[in-house]
């Protein structure tokens, strides 16, 4: 039994917060957010959108593409560092909406790595035979915790969602989950956090007056160890499969920083015209980040038969992971 993805979605709020925007917002400008980050736009959720309502319309996107209704999927992941609630979770919220009666639904935390542990997740309850169909989903409304005052995250983030069907449907054409290489170092959790409102600070008046509700990240350090782990898995898991660089047709990186996507496809040997890239209209998304290029890649590009694609991922935690995908042919096809 082969996990395969048989359809994405992705979505995107219409609202844009462009460069020129931010120079009204924070001592900043175009040139040093373009230079710095290949950022020049990013999307913004309005008050009323949340990290639920923007799952569900990747959802929706991708459970058309995999011709399946809500009811045939056994199981929905929501991977979120964002969620609607802190309880119940992403997951339940979006079932509801689905009116996915039949599915099991949890959120999962892995930051920006949390697409690809959520593949993981599918690929091996998949596997295992437990269940046929998954859905999984990544959503994030970063706005909700980035402070507009601060000019070290602020230029960074920007809100979206991405979905997948992880499914052992082998009559439909899709792409084969060949492996998953995941890693984790909490000893550097500092890096990047979001420090109250959990159970170790609730939230209190000093809290909020502090700005710990805000996302805090040490760039500088995580940039180090974004382009180490990242080039470390990826190596790993064409280890696993038995494939090298030149086999890949495709990187999709998290979306992050273009200077850490080219230091890593330097590494690789990976052209850049051969890496997908939506950080310049979406900036970092955080865990939707790879979902919504993967989608956008299969929607722009054709993708041949027997074509690799190499995922890679990198975020809070630290966390990180990378994926190997095969085009296959649906054996209906
Ligand atoms: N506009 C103008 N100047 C700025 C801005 C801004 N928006 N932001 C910072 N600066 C200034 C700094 O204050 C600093 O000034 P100083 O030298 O006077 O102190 C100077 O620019 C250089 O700052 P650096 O931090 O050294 O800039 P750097 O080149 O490292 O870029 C950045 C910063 C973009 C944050 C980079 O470090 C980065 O991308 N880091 C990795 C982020 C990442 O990978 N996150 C992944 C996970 S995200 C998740 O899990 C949610």
């Amino acid at each position: 039994m082969k996990a395969r993805i048989i359809g994405t979605g992705s979505y995107v709020p219409s609202k844009v917060l462009a460069n020129s925007d931010l120079e009204k917002m924070v001592e900043t400008t175009d040139e040093w957010i373009v230079t710095r980050t290949g950022m020049r736009e990013r999307r913004i959720a309005d008050a009323s959108e949340c990290t639920s309502d923007m799952g569900f319309q990747a959802a929706l996107k991708a459970l058309e593409k995999a011709e399946l209704s809500a009811e045939s999927i056994d199981l929905i992941l929501v991977a979120t560092l964002t969620p609607d609630f802190m309880f119940p979770s992403t997951a339940c919220l979006i079932q509801s909406k689905l009116k996915a009666s039949k599915a099991a639904a949890v959120d999962i935390q892995a930051a920006c790595t949390g697409y690809i542990y959520g593949l993981a997740i599918a690929k091996a309850f998949v596997e295992s035979g437990m269940y046929r169909n998954i859905l999984l989903i990544a959503s994030e409304k970063l706005s909700s915790i980035v402070n507009y005052k601060d000019r070290n995250t602020c230029v960074l983030f920007g809100d979206g969602a991405s979905a997948c069907i992880i499914s052992s449907d082998r009559q439909k054409p899709g792409y084969l989950i060949r492996d998953i290489s995941l890693g984790s170092d909490g000893d550097q959790s500092k890096l990047l956090i979001l420090p109250a409102g959990g159970s170790r600070m609730p939230a209190s008046q000093d809290t909020v007056s502090s700005n710990l509700h805000y996302l805090h990240m040490e760039g500088k350090d995580v940039f180090k160890h974004a382009v180490r782990r990242m080039e470390s898995s990826s190596k790993e898991c064409l280890d696993k499969v038995g494939l090298v660089e030149g086999d890949i047709s495709w990187l999709i990186p998290h979306q992050a920083n273009v200077r850490i996507i080219e230091a890593i496809a330097k590494r690789f040997e990976v052209p850049m015209e051969r890496v997908f890239l939506t950080i310049e209209k979406y900036g970092n998304t955080s865990a939707s980040s790879l979902g919504i290029a993967l989608d956008e890649l299969i929607a722009q590009k054709e993708i041949k038969s027997g074509e690799n694609l190499l995922l890679t991922a990198f975020g809070a935690g630290l966390t990180w992971g990378s994926s190997i995908l095969t085009k296959e042919q649906g054996h209906g096809d």
